[in-house]
Protein backbone atom coordinates (compact mmCIF):
# COMPACT_ATOMS: atom_id res chain seq x y z
CA UNK A 1 0.00 0.00 0.00
CA UNK A 2 1.21 3.46 -0.96
CA UNK A 3 1.61 6.34 1.81
CA UNK A 4 -1.42 7.96 0.26
CA UNK A 5 -3.32 4.93 0.03
CA UNK A 6 -2.20 4.58 3.38
CA UNK A 7 -3.15 8.21 4.21
CA UNK A 8 -6.92 7.94 2.31
CA UNK A 9 -7.81 4.42 3.78
CA UNK A 10 -10.45 6.13 6.75
CA UNK A 11 -11.30 8.55 5.10
CA UNK A 12 -14.85 9.29 3.15
CA UNK A 13 -15.72 11.09 0.07
CA UNK A 14 -18.78 12.18 -1.63
CA UNK A 15 -18.93 12.90 -5.18
CA UNK A 16 -21.70 14.90 -6.43
CA UNK A 17 -21.56 14.74 -10.33
CA UNK A 18 -23.70 15.11 -13.17
CA UNK A 19 -21.66 13.61 -15.78
CA UNK A 20 -21.56 10.02 -15.40
CA UNK A 21 -18.23 9.51 -17.05
CA UNK A 22 -16.77 11.94 -14.97
CA UNK A 23 -18.53 10.40 -11.66
CA UNK A 24 -17.25 6.60 -12.74
CA UNK A 25 -13.94 7.74 -13.26
CA UNK A 26 -13.74 10.03 -10.22
CA UNK A 27 -15.44 7.19 -7.96
CA UNK A 28 -12.70 4.20 -9.29
CA UNK A 29 -9.20 6.75 -8.92
CA UNK A 30 -10.64 7.61 -5.42
CA UNK A 31 -11.04 3.92 -4.46
CA UNK A 32 -7.95 2.73 -5.99
CA UNK A 33 -6.41 5.42 -3.80
CA UNK A 34 -7.98 3.93 -0.71
CA UNK A 35 -11.16 6.21 0.08
CA UNK A 36 -14.54 5.00 0.40
CA UNK A 37 -16.38 6.60 -2.16
CA UNK A 38 -20.60 7.35 -2.30
CA UNK A 39 -21.54 8.76 -5.33
CA UNK A 40 -24.64 10.65 -6.55
CA UNK A 41 -25.62 12.24 -9.70
CA UNK A 42 -27.72 15.42 -8.60
CA UNK A 43 -27.82 18.03 -6.10
CA UNK A 44 -30.77 17.12 -4.23
CA UNK A 45 -30.26 13.51 -3.74
CA UNK A 46 -26.06 14.67 -3.12
CA UNK A 47 -27.58 17.03 0.09
CA UNK A 48 -29.26 13.97 1.66
CA UNK A 49 -26.29 11.24 0.77
CA UNK A 50 -24.20 14.67 2.49
CA UNK A 51 -26.42 14.94 5.73
CA UNK A 52 -26.85 10.61 6.03
CA UNK A 53 -22.67 9.54 5.20
CA UNK A 54 -21.24 12.87 6.86
CA UNK A 55 -18.06 12.27 4.49
CA UNK A 56 -14.95 13.44 5.21
CA UNK A 57 -14.88 15.60 2.46
CA UNK A 58 -17.14 16.66 -0.85
CA UNK A 59 -16.07 17.09 -4.76
CA UNK A 60 -19.23 18.70 -5.71
CA UNK A 61 -19.67 19.69 -9.64
CA UNK A 62 -20.77 23.45 -10.27
CA UNK A 63 -23.07 21.93 -12.67
CA UNK A 64 -25.11 19.74 -11.17
CA UNK A 65 -29.08 19.50 -11.63
CA UNK A 66 -32.12 19.74 -8.88
CA UNK A 67 -29.88 21.64 -6.75
CA UNK A 68 -28.18 24.85 -7.86
CA UNK A 69 -24.70 23.89 -6.47
CA UNK A 70 -24.34 27.54 -5.13
CA UNK A 71 -27.36 26.46 -2.91
CA UNK A 72 -26.07 23.34 -2.13
CA UNK A 73 -22.75 24.79 -0.43
CA UNK A 74 -24.31 27.48 1.27
CA UNK A 75 -26.76 25.14 2.94
CA UNK A 76 -23.37 22.79 4.38
CA UNK A 77 -21.96 25.78 5.97
CA UNK A 78 -24.81 26.62 7.50
CA UNK A 79 -25.09 23.13 9.20
CA UNK A 80 -22.96 22.60 12.15
CA UNK A 81 -22.69 19.01 10.93
CA UNK A 82 -20.41 20.19 7.50
CA UNK A 83 -19.59 23.88 8.45
CA UNK A 84 -16.11 22.49 7.86
CA UNK A 85 -16.32 20.10 5.67
CA UNK A 86 -14.02 20.21 3.06
CA UNK A 87 -15.63 21.45 -0.57
CA UNK A 88 -13.83 21.12 -3.73
CA UNK A 89 -15.66 22.31 -6.36
CA UNK A 90 -15.64 20.78 -10.42
CA UNK A 91 -16.23 23.31 -12.77
CA UNK A 92 -15.73 23.27 -17.00
CA UNK A 93 -16.32 27.27 -16.88
CA UNK A 94 -13.14 29.26 -17.02
CA UNK A 95 -14.62 32.44 -16.29
CA UNK A 96 -12.81 34.14 -12.54
CA UNK A 97 -16.44 35.24 -11.32
CA UNK A 98 -17.66 31.82 -11.73
CA UNK A 99 -14.44 30.65 -9.37
CA UNK A 100 -15.23 33.00 -7.23
CA UNK A 101 -18.89 32.76 -6.86
CA UNK A 102 -18.28 29.59 -6.24
CA UNK A 103 -15.12 30.35 -3.49
CA UNK A 104 -17.80 32.82 -1.82
CA UNK A 105 -20.42 30.73 -1.41
CA UNK A 106 -17.96 28.33 1.24
CA UNK A 107 -15.82 25.97 -1.26
CA UNK A 108 -12.94 25.62 -0.20
CA UNK A 109 -11.14 25.05 -3.77
CA UNK A 110 -12.05 25.14 -7.50
CA UNK A 111 -10.79 22.89 -9.45
CA UNK A 112 -11.06 23.13 -13.69
CA UNK A 113 -11.71 19.97 -15.70
CA UNK A 114 -10.36 18.40 -17.73
CA UNK A 115 -8.23 17.79 -14.56
CA UNK A 116 -5.05 15.39 -14.49
CA UNK A 117 -5.96 12.57 -12.04
CA UNK A 118 -2.80 12.75 -10.03
CA UNK A 119 -3.33 16.35 -9.07
CA UNK A 120 -6.92 16.15 -8.29
CA UNK A 121 -5.52 13.26 -5.42
CA UNK A 122 -2.77 15.67 -4.41
CA UNK A 123 -5.70 18.90 -3.67
CA UNK A 124 -7.45 15.77 -2.05
CA UNK A 125 -5.12 14.28 0.47
CA UNK A 126 -4.45 18.41 0.90
CA UNK A 127 -7.56 19.34 1.58
CA UNK A 128 -7.95 16.51 4.20
CA UNK A 129 -4.41 17.19 5.57
CA UNK A 130 -5.63 20.74 6.41
CA UNK A 131 -8.72 19.66 7.94
CA UNK A 132 -6.95 17.05 10.61
CA UNK A 133 -4.34 20.03 11.45
CA UNK A 134 -7.49 21.82 11.37
CA UNK A 135 -8.78 24.34 14.13
CA UNK A 136 -8.05 23.73 17.46
CA UNK A 137 -11.23 24.99 17.75
CA UNK A 138 -13.01 21.80 17.20
CA UNK A 139 -11.58 19.81 20.50
CA UNK A 140 -12.51 23.47 22.81
CA UNK A 141 -15.83 23.67 20.61
CA UNK A 142 -16.71 20.06 22.11
CA UNK A 143 -15.59 21.77 25.40
CA UNK A 144 -17.53 24.59 25.33
CA UNK A 145 -20.29 22.86 24.62
CA UNK A 146 -20.24 20.28 27.49
CA UNK A 147 -19.58 23.40 29.90
CA UNK A 148 -22.56 24.75 28.11
CA UNK A 149 -24.71 21.58 29.11
CA UNK A 150 -23.60 22.04 32.58
CA UNK A 151 -25.01 25.11 33.10
CA UNK A 152 -28.08 24.31 31.20
CA UNK A 153 -28.43 21.20 33.37
CA UNK A 154 -28.24 23.51 36.53
CA UNK A 155 -30.60 26.61 35.35
CA UNK A 156 -32.86 25.20 32.57
CA UNK A 157 -34.28 28.53 31.96
CA UNK A 158 -30.58 29.19 30.66
CA UNK A 159 -30.96 26.68 27.89
CA UNK A 160 -32.71 28.44 25.10
CA UNK A 161 -31.49 31.99 26.05
CA UNK A 162 -27.95 31.10 25.53
CA UNK A 163 -28.07 28.86 22.49
CA UNK A 164 -30.83 31.53 21.02
CA UNK A 165 -28.47 34.70 22.00
CA UNK A 166 -25.62 33.49 21.02
CA UNK A 167 -26.85 33.47 17.01
CA UNK A 168 -27.99 36.62 17.72
CA UNK A 169 -24.19 37.77 18.91
CA UNK A 170 -22.61 35.58 16.14
CA UNK A 171 -25.21 37.85 13.57
CA UNK A 172 -23.93 41.20 14.93
CA UNK A 173 -20.62 40.21 15.02
CA UNK A 174 -20.25 39.31 11.40
CA UNK A 175 -22.08 42.33 10.52
CA UNK A 176 -19.37 44.62 12.00
CA UNK A 177 -17.02 42.69 10.14
CA UNK A 178 -15.80 39.67 12.95
CA UNK A 179 -14.99 36.62 10.89
CA UNK A 180 -12.95 33.16 11.78
CA UNK A 181 -11.72 32.78 15.04
CA UNK A 182 -12.95 36.14 16.43
CA UNK A 183 -16.38 35.07 15.39
CA UNK A 184 -15.99 31.65 16.57
CA UNK A 185 -15.19 33.04 19.70
CA UNK A 186 -17.90 35.76 20.34
CA UNK A 187 -20.45 32.98 19.77
CA UNK A 188 -18.31 30.49 22.17
CA UNK A 189 -18.40 33.73 24.67
CA UNK A 190 -22.30 33.90 24.22
CA UNK A 191 -22.83 30.43 24.77
CA UNK A 192 -20.85 30.37 28.27
CA UNK A 193 -21.53 34.54 28.91
CA UNK A 194 -23.39 32.70 32.38
CA UNK A 195 -21.31 29.72 32.94
CA UNK A 196 -20.32 31.83 36.50
CA UNK A 197 -24.19 30.66 37.20
CA UNK A 198 -22.78 27.05 38.06
CA UNK A 199 -21.63 28.41 41.69
CA UNK A 200 -24.90 30.62 42.46
CA UNK A 201 -27.23 28.71 44.48
CA UNK A 202 -30.49 28.17 41.95
CA UNK A 203 -33.22 29.22 44.66
CA UNK A 204 -31.41 32.78 44.38
CA UNK A 205 -30.99 32.33 40.29
CA UNK A 206 -35.20 32.50 40.50
CA UNK A 207 -35.45 34.77 43.61
CA UNK A 208 -38.81 36.81 42.50
CA UNK A 209 -38.64 38.95 45.32
CA UNK A 210 -36.19 42.22 45.56
CA UNK A 211 -32.11 40.74 45.83
CA UNK A 212 -30.57 41.84 49.26
CA UNK A 213 -27.74 43.92 48.97
CA UNK A 214 -25.76 40.57 49.95
CA UNK A 215 -27.58 38.23 47.05
CA UNK A 216 -26.67 41.08 44.72
CA UNK A 217 -23.08 40.83 45.42
CA UNK A 218 -23.23 36.81 45.32
CA UNK A 219 -25.16 37.04 41.99
CA UNK A 220 -23.00 39.34 40.66
CA UNK A 221 -19.83 37.54 40.91
CA UNK A 222 -20.99 35.30 37.96
CA UNK A 223 -18.87 36.90 35.14
CA UNK A 224 -15.61 36.85 37.35
CA UNK A 225 -16.46 32.87 38.53
CA UNK A 226 -17.52 31.98 34.59
CA UNK A 227 -14.11 33.70 33.31
CA UNK A 228 -11.70 31.70 35.74
CA UNK A 229 -14.04 28.38 34.69
CA UNK A 230 -12.87 28.70 31.29
CA UNK A 231 -9.67 29.39 31.86
CA UNK A 232 -8.44 26.13 31.07
CA UNK A 233 -9.93 26.09 27.75
CA UNK A 234 -7.43 26.76 24.99
CA UNK A 235 -9.75 29.37 23.81
CA UNK A 236 -9.86 30.70 27.33
CA UNK A 237 -7.47 33.85 26.14
CA UNK A 238 -10.29 35.47 23.72
CA UNK A 239 -13.64 33.97 25.24
CA UNK A 240 -12.74 34.55 29.18
CA UNK A 241 -13.14 38.68 28.42
CA UNK A 242 -16.34 38.36 26.60
CA UNK A 243 -17.36 36.28 29.59
CA UNK A 244 -16.07 38.46 32.65
CA UNK A 245 -17.01 41.74 30.75
CA UNK A 246 -20.47 41.20 29.85
CA UNK A 247 -22.23 43.75 32.59
CA UNK A 248 -20.04 45.87 31.82
CA UNK A 249 -21.82 49.22 31.01
CA UNK A 250 -20.88 51.64 28.44
CA UNK A 251 -20.97 54.50 31.00
CA UNK A 252 -18.91 52.63 33.12
CA UNK A 253 -21.40 52.01 35.93
CA UNK A 254 -21.59 48.15 35.03
CA UNK A 255 -19.70 45.18 36.36
CA UNK A 256 -17.21 43.90 37.80
CA UNK A 257 -14.65 46.06 37.14
CA UNK A 258 -16.60 49.14 35.72
CA UNK A 259 -14.94 49.46 32.51
CA UNK A 260 -16.39 51.81 30.13
CA UNK A 261 -16.63 52.23 26.24
CA UNK A 262 -13.90 50.89 24.23
CA UNK A 263 -12.12 49.55 27.44
CA UNK A 264 -15.12 47.07 27.62
CA UNK A 265 -14.03 44.34 24.82
CA UNK A 266 -15.56 44.44 21.70
CA UNK A 267 -16.88 41.19 22.18
CA UNK A 268 -18.48 41.68 25.29
CA UNK A 269 -20.46 44.61 24.04
CA UNK A 270 -21.50 42.58 21.07
CA UNK A 271 -22.62 40.08 24.03
CA UNK A 272 -24.25 42.58 26.20
CA UNK A 273 -26.73 43.71 23.76
CA UNK A 274 -27.73 40.02 22.78
CA UNK A 275 -28.45 38.82 26.24
CA UNK A 276 -30.78 42.42 27.21
CA UNK A 277 -32.16 42.20 23.57
CA UNK A 278 -33.19 38.25 24.53
CA UNK A 279 -34.14 38.69 28.31
CA UNK A 280 -36.92 41.41 27.36
CA UNK A 281 -38.15 39.08 24.21
CA UNK A 282 -38.19 35.92 25.52
CA UNK A 283 -38.92 37.04 29.20
CA UNK A 284 -37.83 35.23 32.27
CA UNK A 285 -39.97 33.04 34.62
CA UNK A 286 -40.61 35.98 36.91
CA UNK A 287 -40.68 38.93 33.46
CA UNK A 288 -43.11 39.01 30.84
CA UNK A 289 -42.16 38.99 27.30
CA UNK A 290 -41.80 42.09 25.51
CA UNK A 291 -42.61 42.53 22.08
CA UNK A 292 -39.66 43.44 19.43
CA UNK A 293 -40.58 47.16 18.80
CA UNK A 294 -40.75 47.70 22.34
CA UNK A 295 -36.93 46.04 22.74
CA UNK A 296 -35.82 47.97 20.45
CA UNK A 297 -37.16 50.87 22.04
CA UNK A 298 -35.19 49.95 25.07
CA UNK A 299 -31.76 49.73 23.38
CA UNK A 300 -32.07 52.83 21.88
CA UNK A 301 -33.25 54.44 25.09
CA UNK A 302 -29.56 52.69 26.73
CA UNK A 303 -27.27 53.95 23.47
CA UNK A 304 -24.54 55.50 25.27
CA UNK A 305 -25.53 54.46 28.61
CA UNK A 306 -25.73 50.80 28.95
CA UNK A 307 -24.91 49.97 25.34
CA UNK A 308 -22.75 50.90 22.80
CA UNK A 309 -24.09 53.22 20.38
CA UNK A 310 -22.15 52.46 17.54
CA UNK A 311 -23.26 48.77 17.65
CA UNK A 312 -27.06 49.41 18.34
CA UNK A 313 -28.60 50.53 15.18
CA UNK A 314 -26.30 47.75 13.84
CA UNK A 315 -27.82 45.33 16.14
CA UNK A 316 -31.19 46.44 15.09
CA UNK A 317 -29.95 46.49 11.58
CA UNK A 318 -29.33 42.69 11.78
CA UNK A 319 -32.40 41.62 14.22
CA UNK A 320 -34.22 42.96 11.62
CA UNK A 321 -32.77 40.93 8.72
CA UNK A 322 -32.95 37.73 11.47
CA UNK A 323 -36.83 38.68 11.57
CA UNK A 324 -37.31 38.86 8.36
CA UNK A 325 -35.56 35.30 7.38
CA UNK A 326 -32.31 36.92 5.65
CA UNK A 327 -29.47 34.83 5.71
CA UNK A 328 -26.46 35.37 7.20
CA UNK A 329 -23.88 37.23 5.37
CA UNK A 330 -20.97 34.83 6.12
CA UNK A 331 -21.63 31.29 7.51
CA UNK A 332 -22.29 31.15 11.17
CA UNK A 333 -19.93 29.38 13.49
CA UNK A 334 -21.04 25.50 14.94
CA UNK A 335 -21.58 27.55 18.35
CA UNK A 336 -23.92 29.82 17.06
CA UNK A 337 -26.27 27.05 15.84
CA UNK A 338 -27.25 25.20 18.58
CA UNK A 339 -30.71 27.09 18.95
CA UNK A 340 -30.99 27.38 15.12
CA UNK A 341 -34.43 25.93 15.49
CA UNK A 342 -35.63 28.24 17.34
CA UNK A 343 -35.50 30.30 14.38
CA UNK A 344 -38.00 33.42 15.02
CA UNK A 345 -38.75 34.24 18.54
CA UNK A 346 -42.26 34.29 19.38
CA UNK A 347 -42.97 37.64 19.58
CA UNK A 348 -46.03 38.02 22.40
CA UNK A 349 -47.00 41.90 21.64
CA UNK A 350 -47.34 43.32 24.83
CA UNK A 351 -46.68 47.16 24.84
CA UNK A 352 -48.39 48.02 28.41
CA UNK A 353 -45.99 50.86 29.54
CA UNK A 354 -46.34 50.14 33.22
CA UNK A 355 -45.42 46.75 32.67
CA UNK A 356 -42.44 47.98 30.25
CA UNK A 357 -41.37 50.20 32.92
CA UNK A 358 -41.17 47.70 36.12
CA UNK A 359 -39.42 44.82 33.25
CA UNK A 360 -36.89 47.44 32.06
CA UNK A 361 -35.83 48.77 35.48
CA UNK A 362 -35.99 45.67 36.45
CA UNK A 363 -33.20 44.37 33.98
CA UNK A 364 -31.31 47.47 34.04
CA UNK A 365 -31.22 47.40 37.89
CA UNK A 366 -28.76 44.43 37.89
CA UNK A 367 -29.86 41.63 35.27
CA UNK A 368 -27.83 38.66 35.63
FE1 LIG B 1 -27.83 36.24 29.82
FE1 LIG C 1 -24.90 37.35 33.19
Amino acid sequence: MTDAAREAVAFRVAVIEDDSVVRIELTRSLEDSGYRVIAVADGENGLRAVHEHQPDLLLLSLAVPRLDAFELVRRLRLDHRTTRMPVLALTERTGSDHRIHALDAGADDVILKPYHPDELLARVRSALRTRLRGPRMEPAHAAVIALSNAVEAKDVDLKDHCRYMAYRAARLAAHVGMRGHDLDSVAHGALLHDVGKIAIPLPLLHKVEPLSADEWRQLRRHPDIGARICGPLDVARDIAPIIRHHHERWDGSGYPDGLGSEEIPLGARIVALADAYDVMVRGRPYQAPRSHAAAIAELRRCAGSQFDPALVPLFIEETERVEAGVPAAVPMPPAALLGRELALIPVEADDDADQLTRVIDAWAGGAA
